[in-house]
Order: C-alpha cells, then sequence, then structure tokens
C-alpha cells in the first residue's frame, strides 16, 4: 500500500507537460540581450504602425455608368453682377428647350458691389482656400471627405453698416432645379420673357454704358451639399474692362456617390473652363454680353467608398510580425553567433600556435568535476526521498 502511493507520487513529479532546458545548456551571453531589446522595439514598432494603417482608412475612386438619368439636377447659385436688379435677368435653357416655366425661379436682391471688412475677408478666405484646394488638394482632399464638415466656409457674413450710396449691384441666388441633360444657366441684360420657342430678354432703353457684367460668385455648386468636394468657381471674381462682356463658362458635372462610415449622398462635381471676350460687332467678335454657364453632365459617375481591413486580417498581419521578427531575429542571432564563434576559435588557434602552452584539462579536474555532479545528483534524490517520506507520514 504504501508502496504504491510512493510510485504514484513519483510518477506525478516526473509528468511535466514543458520539456526544460537543462541549465548547463542556457548560455546568457550580452549578443542575445541585444537581440532581446531589438526585437521588443522592432515588434512594437511594427504593431504600432499596423494598428495606425487599420484605423485609418482609405478612400476608393471608381467611374461606373451612370444610369440615373431621369433624375432632377439642383444648381446652387449666388451671384452678385454689378448691375441694378431691374436691368438683369437670370435663367436656364436646356436642350429639351424646356425652360424656367414652372420653375422656382432665383432670387434677387439690390446690394452694393462694395463689400463690407467682414465679408471681403470671407470672401478673400474662400478664393484662397478654394485655390490652394484645386491647386494641390492631395492631402487635404481627403480628410475633406472622411470629415462630416458640410462646407469649410459659413454663410457671407451680414452687412452691419449699409453704405450711405444706392445699391449698385444685383445678388441673384437660390436653387434651380433642371432636367439632367445639358443646359444653359445665364445671366444677361434686360428681364426674360417666355416664348413658346426659347424666350428673349428684354434689354430695351439700355445704352452701352449701362452694361457692366463684373462679377462674383460666392456660391456655384450643383446637388446636395457635400463634404470633400471643391466648387472651383466659387471665389471667382471678374471685373469687366469693358462694357460688352461675354463670359463663358464650360461647365462639366460628374454625378458623384458617397459612401463612407458616417454617411451616403449622391451629389455632383464639376469641372470648368472658361473664357471671356469683348462683343464688338464691328471687329466681328458676335454674340450676347452676358455671364453663360454651360454645363453638361458626364455619363460616368464617381464612386467613392471608404475601405479598411477586416478585423480578420488585422489580427492575421499582427501575427505575421510577431513571428516574422521573431523567425528573423533567430536567423540573425545565428548568424552573428557562428560568426562570433569562428572569429574566436581562429583567435585562440592563432594564439595557440605563438605560445604552446595551453594545457589540456588535466585528469584530476575532471574527476573532481564528475565527484561534484554525482553529489549533486545524491542530493536531488535525498531531496526527492524527503517529500516522499513527508507525503507517506500523513
Ligand atoms: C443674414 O440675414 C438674413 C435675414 O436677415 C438671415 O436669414 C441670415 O441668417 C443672416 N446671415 C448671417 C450669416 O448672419
Ligand atoms: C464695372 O463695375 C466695377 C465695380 O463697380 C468697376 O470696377 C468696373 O470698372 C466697371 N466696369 C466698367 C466697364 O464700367
Amino acid at each position: 500500500m504504501l508502496r504504491r502511493r510512493f510510485v504514484n507520487i513519483k510518477s506525478i513529479k516526473e509528468l511535466d507537460a514543458f520539456p526544460k532546458i537543462p541549465e548547463t545548456y542556457v548560455e546568457q551571453s550580452a549578443v542575445g540581450g541585444t537581440f532581446s531589446v531589438f526585437v521588443f522595439i522592432a515588434i512594437s514598432y511594427l504593431i504600432f504602425s499596423e494598428t495606425r494603417y487599420f484605423l485609418d482608412s482609405r478612400l476608393r475612386f471608381r467611374f461606373t455608368p451612370d444610369h440615373e438619368i431621369d433624375a432632377k439636377l439642383k444648381i446652387n447659385v449666388d451671384i452678385t453682377v454689378a448691375m441694378p436688379c431691374s436691368r438683369i435677368g437670370a435663367d436656364v435653357l436646356d436642350s429639351t428647350n424646356q425652360n424656367l416655366i414652372g420653375f422656382k425661379p432665383l432670387k434677387e436682391e439690390d446690394t452694393w458691389w462694395e463689400l463690407s471688412r467682414e465679408q471681403r475677408l470671407h470672401f478673400d478666405a474662400l478664393k484662397h482656400v478654394n485655390t490652394y484646394l484645386r491647386e494641390e488638394y492631395h492631402a487635404i482632399h481627403e480628410l475633406l471627405w472622411k470629415s462630416n464638415q458640410v462646407t469649410l466656409f459659413s454663410e457671407m457674413p451680414n452687412r452691419t453698416i449699409t453704405p450711405s450710396y444706392p445699391t449698385d449691384s444685383c445678388r441673384v441666388y437660390g436653387t434651380l432645379e433642371v432636367h439632367k441633360v445639358a443646359g444653359n444657366f445665364h445671366i444677361t441684360a434686360g428681364k426674360s420673357l417666355s416664348l413658346p420657342r426659347g424666350h428673349v430678354h428684354i434689354s430695351a432703353f439700355m445704352t452701352d454704358k449701362d452694361y457692366n457684367f463684373t462679377h462674383r460668385i460666392n456660391r456655384f455648386s450643383f446637388g446636395e451639399p457635400s463634404p470633400g468636394i471643391v466648387h472651383p468657381l466659387e471665389g471667382d471674381e471678374k471685373v469687366a474692362t469693358d462694357n460688352m462682356m461675354l463670359y463663358q463658362y464650360f461647365v462639366e458635372v460628374v454625378p458623384t456617390d458617397i459612401s463612407t462610415l458616417l454617411r451616403t449622398s449622391k451629389t455632383y462635381q464639376y469641372s470648368v473652363k472658361d473664357h471671356e471676350r469683348p462683343i464688338n460687332h464691328h471687329k466681328g467678335s458676335h454674340g450676347t454680353p452676358g455671364i453663360f454657364f454651360k454645363y453638361d453632365t458626364s455619363a460616368l459617375k464617381i464612386d467613392v467608398t471608404e475601405e479598411r481591413d477586416s478585423l480578420r486580417q488585422f489580427v492575421v498581419k499582427l501575427c505575421a510580425i510577431v513571428g516574422g521578427v521573431f523567425v528573423t531575429n533567430g536567423l540573425v542571432k545565428a548568424a552573428v553567433q557562428s560568426f562570433w564563434y569562428l572569429m574566436s576559435c581562429k583567435f585562440m588557434k592563432e594564439k595557440g600556435s605563438s605560445d604552446k602552452k595551453v594545457n589540456p584539462p588535466s585528469q584530476e579536474s575532471f574527476t573532481k568535476l564528475q565527484k561534484s555532479i554525482e553529489t549533486n545528483e545524491l542530493l536531488k534524490v535525498s531531496n526527492s526521498m524527503n517529500v516522499d517520506l513527508a507525503v507517506n507520514v500523513q
């Protein structure tokens, strides 16, 4: 009975799931320590950058055909022209020849061309930022897409001081809803009169001196307001040097569907080319003075989607990093150590050839070592006996 228990405990003592490296094989070296520090730093850095990359999403831009032909297109405008409202008219004509009948017209408001100090600051900031975004928007642009800020700028501030002189300009603003086909939004002299086939602008009782198509564009966009979209015309200011000036803007509208984590929206971007020339019938430059926006929508639309790795991919990458660093470290360490070993061997050899007094381990020291090992073993055995005895006493 006693014997069986003894055996049992002994076998339990030997049952150890983890193989232990005998202490004599463990070598503590400066090389190993340095490598551990290096591994720790490398893993921390890689995990940090990988996590940052995971949290940060990427935007993907893709062109697809646009099937929503029947949709309505909203044109948001806020333009100031240096002529009284009674002298100008704003209109849209599209390629289906349906004009503004039935559409909500734009609002007109008499105002002053000269801006107040706050308004000037606001407009100049708008101009500056838009120019900057148009030219080198690469980085900021992405931020805008991801942020939820609809516009960088609030509304133009209101005038606090009313100028003492009479109004000289007209602000045309509001939103037009048109068919999604090519069209022409324009501001010309005279109020428009709709006819079954198009319309005419009645500009009687006006002399050449009354014309001045100097204008300032505070807002010109399509669709719903949306962050990330730069409206190239906003912040545009043109001062006419001639009374009969024709300003033409050729606008290519590109439908843009945005779906990011924060929202999805359908909106429009545009690119624009502009052209201006004085009208002089004697010099062969014909046409109607005014401000014309010729727009057309692109047959392709841009899908903007936000992409990021799945959690699973992220975890796999982390594991790969940790494992990879360990393996690489092992290889490098082995290489360095064997190089070290080779060098020291060579060094020893050279030393040995120079003075021949290298003693082989003597027989005496060898027996001493063996003895000490034996004593150690004995001690171990007695230790285990002690434990066993203690258990047996119970
Ligand atoms: C300016 O005034 C109008 C009406 O008086 C008001 O609706 C608008 O919010 C004001 N804008 C600002 C920026 O204060
Ligand atoms: C038109 O008006 C603007 C602003 O008042 C002025 O600077 C410009 O000289 C005028 N142009 C002409 C041709 O009268």
